[in-house]
């Protein structure tokens, strides 16, 4: 097939990998890539979604494949479809799951799917009033997309009303946040549970966790996540019997009753308390370490995978995961989460240890090219992933391609996976 991949980061990139080792060939293309994704295939450069269709349909693409949630919201599945593409992804008004956290609420409190008690509004008085009703700590949300940084957990009444009046006057998050979510402190351990969905059917795949603090043991401020490992023990046959019963079945029948089946990847993020799984949000893609893991430990072809859930054909297709663990560590720049940092080139050793060479591999994400050298350029510049037979075995090799990996302020948690190797 002919695949395009829209996106730059990990996630994207570890897709395309994916691809690349399946038996069957494929010619894979991402819009816009990064400096290491044209060695899996070509960069293209094409913003406007309406060119971008008018591209695909000229370059005979069988399958698209969108990895990020901003084009998702702005309705580049649509566009796609109506130019009578194939495409993998909700439309724009399922992406509203994530586009909008009041829809998203809105959507779990009307079709029963628990999650923390909440209200919305836009009104200050509003919010203030039903902070006094709570306890500390109190969530704070932003309605709109915020690049995962519009959630305040506030440790007192005064700081949860500072944040709701700030977000609310537009100073703290502009239009993202006149519309505000103010929900109860969930106290459990948070995994990451993905469904492929067609809008009729669904697979589940392995829950992983994310570990989104900078800092070791859980500290510092929030980022993309900093590594991620699959499958999570913290997970048993019953929270996941409960998360099907309770959560993606409602939300895929709720979704159809809303005139927007949902299609693509449900990205559930889960808050499980006293044993039972609360939802904390839906995104509507893979997340961005979890992908990472989660592409290479599938048997099934991905490309089959995402081309059946594209063409609601998943009731035909028997998913197979790799009976292994991955774990997956990100190498950041010096100054993430908070600032860009200078252009440095990445220089990766000549791997000898077979051990290492069979059961690791780097997916790159903040990478440009030049003279045929990479070089880190901020962010989360790449991960060592590691696979074995135990977490252990999987962290260790991933811990062990780290060492090989140097470029000039490289950053990483040592702790991945702590929560499974407690
Ligand atoms: P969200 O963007 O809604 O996933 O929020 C980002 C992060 O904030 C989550 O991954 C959780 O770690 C945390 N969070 C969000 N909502 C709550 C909540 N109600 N209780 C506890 N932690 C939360
Ligand atoms: N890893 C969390 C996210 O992609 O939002």
């Amino acid at each position: 097939m002919n695949i395009l991949i829209l996106g730059s980061g990990g996630r994207e990139y570890s897709i395309g990998l994916a691809i690349s080792k399946e038996t069957e060939e494929h010619n894979l293309y991402f819009m816009p890539g990064n400096g290491a994704t044209d060695n899996l295939g070509t960069n293209i450069n094409i913003k406007d979604y309406n060119e971008l269709a008018s591209w695909s349909k000229e370059n005979r693409i069988d399958l698209t494949i969108v990895g990020p949630e901003a084009p998702l919201v702005d309705g580049v599945v649509d566009i796609f479809k109506e130019n009578g593409l194939t495409v993998f992804g909700p439309s724009k008004a399922a992406a509203q799951l994530e586009g909008s956290k009041v829809y998203m609420k809105n959507i779990l409190k009307k079709y029963n799917i628990p999650t923390a008690a909440f209200i919305e509004t836009t009104n200050e008085k509003e919010a203030h009033d039903f902070i006094d009703t709570m306890t500390a700590p109190i969530v704070v949300k932003a309605d709109g997309l915020c690049g995962g940084k519009g959630v305040i957990i506030a440790q007192s009444k005064e700081e949860a009303k500072e944040a709701a009046s700030d977000m609310l006057a537009g100073t703290s998050f502009g239009d993202a946040g006149t519309s505000i979510v103010v929900e109860e402190f969930l106290d459990g351990y948070e995994l990451s549970i993905f469904a492929i969905c067609d809008g009729e059917n669904y697979k589940v795949l392995p829950a992983a966790q994310d570990h989104k603090r900078i800092g070791d043991g859980d500290t510092g401020p929030n980022t993309g996540g900093m590594g991620a490992y699959a499958p999570t023990p913290l997970v048993n046959d019953d929270i996941y019997k409960k998360v099907e019963e309770r959560v993606i079945k409602p939300t895929l029948e709720g979704m159809k009753q809303e005139g927007a089946p949902f299609e693509g990847v449900l990205f559930i993020g889960v808050m499980v308390v006293n044993g039972e799984p609360i939802i904390l949000e839906y995104n509507v893609r893979f997340g961005d370490p979890e992908c990472e893991i989660l592409m290479p430990l599938l048997e099934t072809p991905v490309s089959e995978l995402f081309y059946k859930g594209a063409t609601k054909q998943l009731d035909k297709l028997d998913i197979k995961i790799k009976d292994e663990f991955g774990v997956a560590v990100v190498m950041a720049s010096a100054n993430y989460p908070y600032g860009s940092s200078e252009p440095a080139e990445i220089i990766v050793d000549d791997i000898v240890d077979e051990d290492i060479l069979n059961n690791t591999h780097i997916s790159y994400a903040g990478v440009s090219k030049e003279d045929d050298k990479l070089f880190a350029t901020g962010g989360r510049v790449l991960l060592c992933v590691g696979f074995g037979d135990s977490i252990k075995k999987a962290r260790d090799r991933a811990y062990a391609l780290c060492g090989q990996v140097h470029f000039a302020g490289k950053k990483i948690r040592t702790d991945i996976a702590y929560q499974a190797l407690k």
